[in-house]
């Protein structure tokens, strides 16, 4: 029998966090985003309390109207390269783009976290649908690549990070004094990639760790979104609201997955939750109503701009039908903005009730420990999820979460008592990747 399935479990460290106006409660730390301390503080506590790994979110284009957390914020992989030194068995996660990044220097940059942290590092792939990138990369916005052609370059983006990172196979290191031999040649292998958008040599001037290779999240949510999830990710960050649209998404991508000849057990899907935990149910939606009342009417609808390529929404009626926006949007959030046009229609909301919905969303997984404790059950036993990415409101959201819902979960077995392994893979119960050269030997030898 194999040992019984547990919930896996990510920490959103966002700073000040993801909602707009959160930074101004009483109990925020202003500089948040900046202060490494409290970063350290958080992806220990994260650590104590037994996550797979800590995740590191990121954008790359920001203007007056973004949210303070985007506005001064740790680029990804230099923020984690330092948790990695204070941490010693936690995954440590983050988003680079494909669309405006270069594979090889990605796959290095990646390929020396992994071995920075003994195999815990993780790459949450993503395309950039702000559309502003652009002009910070050379480029007019009218040259961001559309959506479809995003997913394109991503595709053979990972085709070179992958082969990038087979570049030694596991014992191509000699290093024998004795004989002056540093490598064995037969062990290192150059990609010599040429396709449509990129050509890269190789081999990668660093060698795999003791995960093999990275491990690859990824948060698709449309059609190309969830082809692309399927065909590279381990692991899958989701935004589903309700527990019957994410076993819809889990078995979609599962089903994509299994039709490309991939063991969907070897994918993880974490849904995003961004849990308020009181010690009664009145003290939970008293914490909601709190944030949600910092927020104000004009800063919602800022909010709302970005998903829409930054559309200027104060010139339009605030208590009329949402207005109608065409095509506006899809090429950018693509997923996000066709769910709030749905729900738009189909409720006949206002532009006021979407842009206070979008800012301040009243989470799905609100109330005590114990009703907290058992919505992620349910979620869980009913396959609609293997796990969460919990992106809990700053200071205080993710130590009340470790201290009064995680050992909740663990009496239920439901959640490990201690890691298993000392790399994410391992702790994530994914396989280590062979080296595709090692492999093609292996098979060789044996014909
Ligand atoms: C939990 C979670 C985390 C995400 N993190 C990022 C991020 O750091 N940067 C980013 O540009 N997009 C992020 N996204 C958005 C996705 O990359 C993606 O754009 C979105 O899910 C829409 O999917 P689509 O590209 O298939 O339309 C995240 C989504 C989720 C659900």
């Amino acid at each position: 029998m194999g040992t019984k399935r547990q919930i896996k479990l990510g920490a959103i460290l966002h700073g000040v966090g993801g909602n707009i106006s959160g930074w101004r409660h009483p109990d925020a730390i202003t500089d948040a985003s900046v202060n490494f301390e409290l970063y350290k503080k958080w992806t220990q506590k994260a650590e104590e309390g037994k996550f797979d790994f800590v995740f590191i979110a990121d954008g790359l284009y920001i203007t007056e109207k973004s949210i303070p957390h985007f506005l001064n914020r740790f680029e990804p992989i230099s923020i984690l390269s330092a948790l990695a030194g204070i941490s010693s068995k936690i995954g440590l996660v983050g988003t680079l783009s494909t669309s405006y990044s270069d594979p090889f220097t990605v796959s290095r940059q990646f390929g020396s976290l992994d071995m920075i942290s003994g195999g815990r590092a993780g790459w949450n792939v993503v395309t950039s649908p702000l559309e502003g990138s652009a002009l910070n990369f050379g480029k007019t916005e009218q040259q961001h690549p559309t959506h479809p052609e995003r997913y394109k370059i991503a595709d053979e983006y990972l085709q070179v990070a992958t082969g990038l990172w087979d570049s030694w196979e596991d014992d191509a290191f000699v290093r024998n004094k004795e004989t002056g031999v540093f490598f064995d040649p037969a062990k290192m292998h150059t990609l010599h990639h040429k396709g449509d958008y990129f050509s890269v040599k190789g081999p990668l001037n660093i060698a795999r760790s003791s995960q093999g290779q990275p491990v690859i999240f990824q948060a698709g949510a449309s059609e190309s979104g969830k082809s692309f999830a399927a065909k590279w990710a381990n692991a899958i960050f989701t935004g589903q609201e309700t527990p019957e649209d994410a076993k819809r998404y889990y078995d979609d991508v599962k089903g994509r997955a299994r039709a490309l000849g991939r063991n969907p057990e070897e994918i993880v899907i974490l849904p995003g939750i961004g849990p308020i935990i009181g010690s009664t149910p009145e003290e939970a939606e008293r914490k909601y109503e709190e944030i949600a009342n910092l927020v104000s009417i004009e800063k919602a609808l800022d909010f709302l701009g970005r998903f829409y390529e930054h559309h200027d929404f104060s010139q339009y009626p605030l208590d009329e039908p949402f207005p109608e926006l065409g095509d506006l949007g899809r090429n950018s959030f693509q997923s996000a903005t066709d769910r709030m046009k749905a729900w738009a229609k189909e409720e006949g909301l206002t532009l006021r009730q979407v842009a206070l919905r979008t800012a301040t969303p009243k989470p799905t997984f609100i109330g005590t420990p114990e009703s907290v404790a058992d919505k992620l059950q349910a979620w869980f036993e009913a396959g609609a999820a293997d796990g969460f990415i919990v992106g809990a409101a700053a200071p205080r959201g993710l130590e009340e979460f470790v201290d009064h819902v995680v050992p909740i979960l663990q009496q239920r077995g439901l959640f490990r008592e201690d890691y298993e392994a000392d790399t994410l893979r391992g702790n994530l119960g994914l396989p280590v990747p062979a080296n595709r050269y090692a492999k093609q030997a292996a098979g060789a030898a044996t014909v």
